[in-house]
């Protein structure tokens, strides 16, 4: 498969095309150049656009502006307008979905890559990951002949406990930005449109259909906002999803300050925004205030908001029509800008291919992280091994589908004990144990899907036999791999988790095999942080995987037997307790009917940091076979003006015996300032591959109004003047250097 790496030069977005494979992406160097621009939505179709819109008449124009199917809205057949057809979601092209419930279709030819779940996609920290995702995602939409896809999802992990931490990316806007952006460019070069969502502030699952959100300003743009704004502005996103929750008071698909006044009129959107599926409650109002598209769930589909009653809203002369063809105009234009309409050759794509199972499988090399890895337990040496016990339900558990929401309907899933047994020898005997079952307290297993302030309720009684087998298998092998954490009937959309504990009796199984077997190496598969504390004092390997697509099993099974040195490094912080993360000790989650953001600008690492709270894995951090030193960190000038661009260099230096690649960090530090600032904020980063005893030299640059505070009085980004500190490292606790610069 071709990547394409879009860079921005001077005033125009000039497409520079490079083909490479895959594998030869990333090399250092060659990252540093990348910056991604997306495409603007023409006007050269306007006239065209016009003189259609002339001769609609009021039913079919307002025919386009709600779902008509499940994942479709409306066409005008007459005049040669096609139905835009949607599909979920942030884990590859949703199955085929009947067109009015939610029934699946039936097809066979709707089998698609899995893709790794956002936190995994998140914790590669490459850039040209998130590219090679959605120009993956992106052929595979167009083998379906899709025009968007809803996804990606890039809500901030306020909370730990959020049902959709493993579907969202990050705790970090920066990160959250810059994993965002390629994504969708890389996805719109497909003749596709991204549907990021939810727009905005949509961070629990808890009361979504109606909780009303409280953030102030500065937290809002500072936190809540950059990724979305990034969407619009550098990836020209061709459309947004509203949210189901309130914000100060309003719905999100009706929030004139949200779609209009922010989106459209400050950051210049273009596209169409489509609401969440059943998150409109109104008719001319939330046409007025922003929303272009109503999607929903199961009713008669003449009974939508935008249907029916904004047929009688518009004869009642309550709406005018110039505002209903204002919408139609805007629905057009991304048709014709995916080529749905106008006759231009459309990308065709393809699906499901060993190419884009290869796509996967590279995300997912990079995503696994080392959390720790005592005496060098890790990688496996196989030669001095015959047996391994691998236990836990999760070593077979597949996560395409599950629980609530979008998953995939895929041909290839490789759990872990498939990957273990494709890639270890013959001679390597595997005495697999369950270990824990997957079990429900079945009268709150039925909540799942309900929006309840908690997810389901586990048993967490271990079954006797199973744990005694664990042991035995343990017990007669030379090493023991337990694959704990969650998966994606536990974790999921439509409601947080009850508590950060493990589920189903895996601690005590944990610990007792520990206690048999002091060879036990822990693997978390999960999309969310657990209090995990006790287990990784005691194990002497953690590993760290995702909901990680087709080729997951095998991407871990080269991890663990060191065929790929892992370098994915944590998108979020791993608290030691629930209790220790922001939104918790601040006593402002879930909230009732409204939720205040009471930590404000404090979240995640920026909580603990500035609070000085020991995490037990910040943020950003994630260890490697091979160790690394960050050397001779220094910006190329002490003071800069606020138009300049600040070039930090530093050498990462390979002093052990592998090659590996390390994440190089830049956080800023302003202590001296006269508003609150967090310890650290993520400024830059990059992700650079040294050879065993070489160094490579990496540039970040960071433009200094990425220093900006958002000043709520004057509804400005300020650059305050003075000194900040630059604090070079490979995790938000782990600060290598500092420099010291001056802005004037
Ligand atoms: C989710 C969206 C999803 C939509 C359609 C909603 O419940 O919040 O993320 O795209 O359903 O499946």
């Amino acid at each position: 498969m071709k990547n394409r790496i879009l860079k921005f030069s001077a005033a125009l977005a000039v497409m520079l095309l490079v083909s490479c494979k895959n594998d030869a992406q990333n090399t250092g160097s060659e990252s540093v150049k990348a910056e991604y621009v997306g495409k603007e939505i023409g006007s050269e179709y306007d006239a065209e656009i016009d003189k259609l819109v002339s001769q609609m008449t009021l039913e079919e124009k307002i025919g386009m502006l709600h779902g008509n199917s499940m994942f479709t809205s409306g066409g005008v057949k007459r005049l040669g307008i096609p139905e835009l057809k949607m599909a979920d979601g942030p884990l590859g092209v949703r199955e085929e979905i009947s067109r009015d419930n939610w029934a699946p279709a039936g097809l066979t030819n709707d089998f698609a890559t899995y893709y790794p779940a956002g936190g995994g996609l998140a914790a590669t920290w490459n850039t040209e990951m998130a590219y090679t995702f959605g120009n993956s995602v992106g052929q595979e939409m167009r083998a379906r002949d899709k025009d968007m896809l809803l996804s990606p999802a890039i809500n901030i992990v306020r909370t730990p406990l959020g049902g959709r931490t493993y579907e969202y990316m990050t705790e970090d806007p920066f990160l959250n930005k810059k994993i965002a952006v390629p994504l969708i460019v890389g996805l719109q070069d497909n003749d596709v449109m991204a549907c990021v969502k939810h727009y905005a502030a949509n961070n629990q699952e808890t009361n979504r259909d109606f909780v009303d959100v409280q953030i102030d300003e500065r937290t809002l743009r500072e936190i809540y906002l950059p990724a979305f704004e990034a969407a619009v502005k550098e990836a020209k996103a061709y459309s947004i999803m509203g949210a189901y929750n309130k914000f100060r008071g309003e719905y999100l698909c009706e929030n004139d300050y949200m779609l209009n006044k922010i989106l459209r009129d400050e950051w210049g959107f273009k596209g169409v925004v489509v609401s969440d599926w059943a998150a409109v409650h109104s008719t001319v109002k939330s046409l007025q205030n922003g929303l272009d598209i109503e999607m929903g769930t199961p009713k008669p589909f003449n009974e939508f908001f935008l249907a029916d009653k904004l047929i009688a809203a518009a004869k009642n002369k309550e709406i005018s029509e110039a505002e209903l063809d204002k919408h139609v105009k805007r629905i057009l234009r991304v048709l014709f800008q995916v080529k749905a309409m106008g006759g231009k050759e459309r990308v065709k794509g393809s699906i499901a291919t060993e190419a884009h199972y290869q796509d996967a499988y590279k995300i997912a090399a990079e995503s696994i992280v080392l959390l720790k890895n005592e005496n060098n337990a890790l990688p496996l040496k196989v030669d001095g091994i015959k047996s391994i016990a691998v236990i836990g339900n999760n070593a077979t558990k597949k996560n395409a589908l599950g629980g609530f929401g979008a998953g995939v309907k895929t041909k290839r899933e490789v759990t872990p004990l498939e990957g273990l047994k494709n890639r270890l020898p013959a001679s390597v005997k595997i005495n697999y144990a369950e270990g824990y079952l997957e079990r429900y307290d079945e009268k709150n297993k039925g909540n799942l899907g309900n929006i309840t302030s908690n997810g389901p309720v586990t048993i967490d009684k271990l079954d006797p036999a199973a744990l005694q087998a664990a042991i035995e298998a343990a017990k007669n092998s030379d090493v023991a791999i337990i694959f704990a954490g969650s998966n994606r009937d536990y974790e999921t959309e439509a409601s947080d988790r009850r508590d950060l504990k493990l589920p189903f009796g895996q601690e005590e199984l944990i610990q007792k095999v520990l206690a048999v077997n002091p060879k036990t190496i822990v693997v978390m598969v999960a999309g969310a942080p657990f209090e995990i504390e006790d287990i990784s004092k005691k194990t002497t390997a953690l590993v760290w995987t995702w909901f990680n697509g087709s080729e997951g099993g095998n991407a871990l099974a080269d991890v663990l037997l060191g065929k790929v040195n892992p370098s994915g490094k944590l998108p979020w912080t791993m608290p030691k307790t629930l209790n220790d993360s922001p939104a918790h000790a601040t006593n402002s989650f879930p909230g009732d009917k409204a939720v205040n953001y009471a930590e404000g600008i404090l979240v995640g690492y920026r909580w603990f940091d500035t609070k000085n709270i020991a995490p037990l894995y910040p943020f950003g951090y994630g260890l490697s076979y091979t160790t690394f030193g960050l050397e001779k960190a220094k910006a190329d000038k002490e003071s800069y003006t606020t138009d300049e661009t600040i070039s930090v260099s530093v050498e990462v230096k390979n002093t052990g015996k592998t090659d590996g690649k390390e994440v190089v960090q830049l956080y800023a530090s302003k202590s001296d300032s006269k508003v609150t600032r967090a310890a650290k904020e993520l400024k830059g980063f990059k992700k650079v591959l040294v050879k065993s005893g070489g160094s490579e030299n990496v540039t970040i640059k960071v433009p200094v109004k990425e220093l900006a505070y958002y000043d709520a009085a004057s509804k400005k980004w300020v650059v305050e003047p003075g000194k900040y500190t630059l604090k070079v490292g490979n995790s938000s606790r782990d600060i290598k250097q500092d420099i010291a610069i001056t802005i004037k």
